[in-house]
């Protein structure tokens, strides 16, 4: 895997994403109320993914286990905490589906199923308080964004890794070399 500062990249999706330090508390103020859904949005997303012809085949004879991760990532989106360490650990299961040649839509994609069911939560929960409602919609959006920025980073990677082998492989330079080079032209 390439060598990826993840200070930047936390405070760079963060901002992008509207992942504020008060959106943070709030997520895992509301956790308890909204953590026993979790199941049942998580059954919802593998339902659909597997209507999807092109996602089917690449749940088959994993689907039990991919629920138990799956479920465990949501719950840690109303636990925290939100650092270098969770950047780290969502690029790296970015990492995971570039591996598995997924498609980088399926991750705005999923990222819609589970905003899709979240957001019939909070509506539930909060159907009094318009502005708990607002706030709570907030957060759910920002994390997610903060996620979906962070996993696709490892796509956008993956892919900058292979143009370059390409490239080297085409003109025949080291790597070594390219290295060097491209040191000197930052200097
Ligand atoms: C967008 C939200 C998604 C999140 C947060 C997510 C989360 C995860 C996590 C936590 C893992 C386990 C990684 C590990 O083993 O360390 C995983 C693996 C996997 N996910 Fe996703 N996933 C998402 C979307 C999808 C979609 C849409 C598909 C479509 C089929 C998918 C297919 C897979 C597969 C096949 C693996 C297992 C790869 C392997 O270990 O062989 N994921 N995902």
């Amino acid at each position: 895997m390439a060598q990826i500062d993840f200070e930047t990249l936390t405070s760079y999706a963060k901002s992008f994403a509207g992942l504020t330090p008060e959106r943070e508390k709030l997520l895992i103020e509301i956790g308890p109320a909204v953590t026993p859904c979790l199941p049942r949005i998580t059954e919802a997303f593998y339902a659909k993914l597997t209507s999807i012809p092109n996602a089917a085949p690449f749940l088959e004879s994993r689907l039990e286990l991919l629920k138990q991760t799956h479920l465990r990532w949501l719950y840690s989106l109303f636990t925290g905490p939100f650092d270098t360490a969770y950047t780290q650990s969502m690029y790296k299961v970015g990492h995971v589906h570039v591996k598995v040649n997924l498609p980088v839509e399926f991750m705005a994609g999923g990222m819609a199923l589970i905003a899709e069911g979240l957001i019939g939560k909070v509506e539930n929960l909060y159907q009094n308080d318009a502005e708990k409602r607002l706030e709570a919609h907030g957060a759910i959006n920002a994390i997610l964004g903060f996620t979906l920025i962070v996993m696709q980073q490892s796509f956008q990677n993956a892919s900058l890794h292979e143009e370059l082998q390409k490239f080297l492989k085409i003109t025949g330079m080291s790597r070594t070399l390219f290295d060097n080079l491209a040191a000197a032209f930052d200097k």
